[in-house]
């Protein structure tokens, strides 16, 4: 099993700031309100993860985070800068559910796409290989995305989207489509190479991934989609699988399930 890397200590971080801030965040697509009054903060090292029913509005504020929509209302700061500033630094790493790896480039080349688009220092070859490394896709780099399973191209996207070093990492349901072994195999490769300590917000709808990856957990509720409960997860780092058996891990996704019902059934009553 691949060790999570020790997390650096939290006194070498100005914890007063958090790496991303949303505040009273509203979006509307047209008549539809997607979003509502939605505040939240992440800190420069936390793995917080959206959870809630469709139409919540979670891809809604990974998508406002990462710049790709303008907010109806409301403000998101990125260390302390704009969503813009951010942007144009290059600060986002985007990881969605489709690996959209480009068929005719190799998996090494697929995983340098953005480093060698961006140019420069973030073209870091040796950093990059240690990540295909990391990910367990070493000799795998002359392969085209047709010869890869579901979920080594999902790797190839993991790297993909560290390889220019990115100062926050966005996840849109990364895993959904593999099968439950790859996917809690893939969780652990996402947090051994997490441990360089970036934020992430991470989209998910299985309560088991988001309890056992992250430190917080943000429920939502849809009609309009806002922050219905932010779930502190006191699981000590690094995780192990048998973690998930314990009372802990039991009474945590316990109480994210029935958070869950009641998202739902607000959402139910709002139709
Ligand atoms: N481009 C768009 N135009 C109009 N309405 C949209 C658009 N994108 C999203 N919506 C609406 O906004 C709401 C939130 O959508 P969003 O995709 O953010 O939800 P989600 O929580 O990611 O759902 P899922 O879990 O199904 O991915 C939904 O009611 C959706 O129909
Ligand atoms: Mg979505």
């Amino acid at each position: 099993m691949l060790a999570e890397r020790p997390r650096s200590s939290v006194a070498d971080v100005d914890s007063r700031e958090p790496s991303i801030s949303i505040r009273g965040l509203r979006v509307a697509y047209g008549r539809t309100v997607a979003l509502s009054d939605t505040t939240l903060d992440i800190g420069p090292r936390e793995f917080v993860s959206l959870l809630g029913p469709s139409g919540c509005g979670k891809t809604t504020l990974l998508k406002v985070v990462g710049g790709l929509i303008r907010p109806t209302a409301g403000e998101v700061r990125i260390a302390n800068g704009t969503v813009e500033e951010a942007r144009r630094r290059r600060a986002f790493g985007f990881v969605f559910q489709d690996a959209t790896l480009l068929p005719w480039r190799r998996a090494g080349s697929n995983a340098r796409l953005l480093a060698e688009i961006i140019g420069g220092k973030a073209l870091d070859q040796a950093r990059i290989d240690g990540l295909l490394r990391t990910v367990g896709l070493a000799g795998f780099d002359d392969s085209y995305p047709s010869q890869l399973s579901g979920g080594m191209k999902q790797r190839v996207a993991i790297v993909r989207a560290l390889a220019f070093d990115p100062q926050v990492l966005l996840m849109d349901e990364p895993f959904a489509a593999l099968d439950a072994l790859t996917r809690d195999r893939l969780g652990e490769v996402l947090l051994h190479v997490w441990a360089e300590s970036k934020p992430i917000l991470f989209v998910t709808h299985s309560i088991e991934e988001a309890a056992f990856l992250s430190d917080r957990v943000v429920v939502m509720r849809a009609r309009p989609g806002r922050v219905l409960e932010d779930v502190q997860i006191d699981l000590p780092r690094p995780r192990l699988h048998e973690m998930k058996e314990s009372h802990e891990f039991f009474e945590i996704t316990r109480r994210l399930r029935r958070l869950i019902d009641e998202a739902q059934a607000t959402a139910e009553e709002a139709r």
